[in-house]
């Protein structure tokens, strides 16, 4: 039976109510919308609406309810009730018949969901921070093992200057050090507790909706009643959270794609995370990696779509904002599954480090090394650019990599040049020389690794 049937004389179309529930994606906020019932029911004792015994006998049915949920959740999509909402206090009601009805007392399903989905994500942001934490283990770890193999490093796809692999695994470890950040950030700010605001107004009952907000492990209560039925930031920010981390999940997965190509040859993915060809027998292709970077695409959807269902809602609650749930369960979970999975194809990764070094060599990484040489040797940037940009031009002509030149074909470019420039032009030379913070040099890797103690590094 629906929650609000006296006003009406006739039942709902068919059409309509399966057009209108939200029990069949809701129902996941079963055990939040318990947890809310029980503090709500205390709150309701406190000021007198309930005895203690019918707020005990309230409190040991939804308990005992909360168990059933846990132990056979499917049950509750078996119901043809409206939302999760009316599930839970149609379960109440069978289980202590009229009392069950006084439980909606000075609460409305606006502040109810509210609350529901803020304690939804509370829960869901932890997991996502620990899968995190996960992921930027598996890229320390890889980073310790690869810490000195040498990376061809790209600009538009070319080739641009070496790097290490350790670099490469940091710059990872760093962006998903700012995904917490987001995470944490946005923990923060809806960690408010919108019930007892009612419908829109506020509930016309005394409640301590402090002391209600705390005994549902939120910081505070929020503190406008019709911005707290109808603030879905929260949903936003969660969404906007998961949002730039799969930009960043698909950054990475789109540079393995490319490491493991047949082109470039640079890893191998383990066997574990890839699938074979039903046509082509040679064929072993990076699946787990390209629907990370497929799935990044149904989480900005997500983001996207929301936004512009909020846009223009006059105040307070519409029903519109059912639409918030399935976006926000499918970015989470999308999320969550793809942060696992990365860290998965991290795992047994190996690198061909013979193939990564021979990469490096080519594609002239060197020749910013020729024109600083050219600088420490007095020549002005500017000039020293011109003339490693002439040897390269000849080089390429020749299909000779810069240190393949004499020192007399060099020497007619400039003259500046003498035979120590050789050793300017190593790989060695290349890395060795970034030393700065922040640079790719084995010894600021190195110092940028212990910097990650809090992680632990299995080498
Ligand atoms: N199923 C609804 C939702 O998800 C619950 C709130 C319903 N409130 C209402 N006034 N119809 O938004």
């Amino acid at each position: 039976m629906a929650l609000w049937g006296g006003r009406f004389s006739q039942a709902s179309d068919a059409r309509f109510k399966a057009f209108n529930d939200s029990l069949p994606f809701d129902y996941r906020l079963a055990e939040q919308d318990i947890v809310g019932s029980v503090a709500w029911s205390m709150a309701l004792h406190r000021t007198g609406v309930l005895t203690q015994v019918e707020q005990q006998q309230l409190q040991a049915a939804l308990e005992e309810l909360l168990v059933e949920v846990q132990q056979d959740p499917d049950q509750i999509l078996q119901s043809d009730a409206e939302d999760i909402h009316s599930w839970v206090e149609g379960k109440l009601i069978g289980k202590v018949g009229d009392l069950g009805k006084k439980l909606h007392t000075g609460r409305s399903r606006n502040d109810q969901v509210a609350t529901d989905l803020k304690l939804w994500c509370k829960e869901q942001g932890e997991e996502i921070y620990a899968a995190l934490v996960k992921l930027q283990e598996a890229l320390v770890t890889l980073a310790g093992r690869e810490q000195s193999t040498v990376l061809p490093g790209y600009t538009h796809l070319q080739r641009a200057q070496p790097l290490t692999f350790g670099h490469w695994c940091l710059a990872y470890v760093e962006m998903f050090d700012r995904d917490i950040g987001r995470i944490k950030d946005a923990m923060h700010r809806l960690d408010t507790c919108p019930l007892g605001s009612g419908a829109l107004a506020g509930t016309a009952y005394p409640i301590d909706r402090n002391e209600l907000a705390t005994s549902l492990g939120f910081r505070a209560a929020t503190l406008n009643s019709l911005d707290a039925v109808s603030d879905r930031d929260h949903v936003l920010e969660m969404i906007f959270a998961a949002s730039t981390s799969m930009l960043h999940l698909s950054r990475m997965a789109e540079d393995l794609i490319f490491y493991n190509s047949g082109e470039a040859g640079f890893i191998e993915l383990d066997d574990a995370v890839t699938s074979g060809s039903s046509l082509m027998p040679q064929k072993k292709n990076p699946d787990a990696l390209e629907l990370i970077r497929g799935k990044t695409g149904r989480v900005v959807a997500s983001l996207t779509g929301l936004m512009v269902t909020i846009k223009a809602l006059p105040m307070a609650y519409n029903k519109d904002m059912q639409e918030d749930k399935e976006g926000l369960f499918d970015a989470v979970d999308t999320w969550l599954a793809c942060l696992d999975m990365a860290a998965l194809c991290l795992k047994d990764l190996k690198v061909n480090q013979d193939a990564t070094l021979e990469a490096a060599k080519q594609g002239y990484s060197n020749a910013t090394e020729l024109a600083d040489y050219l600088v420490a040797k007095g020549l002005p940037f500017r000039e020293a650019h011109h003339v490693v940009g002439e040897v390269v031009v000849n080089a390429i002509a020749q299909k000779r990599a810069l240190e393949e030149f004499e020192l007399a074909d060099l020497q007619k470019y400039s003259p500046l040049i003498e035979q120590d420039v050789f050793e300017h032009l190593t790989i060695e030379a290349c890395l060795a020389k970034r030393e700065v913070l922040g640079g790719t040099s084995r010894a600021s890797v190195e110092s940028a690794l212990n910097g990650k103690s809090e992680y632990e590094i299995q080498q």
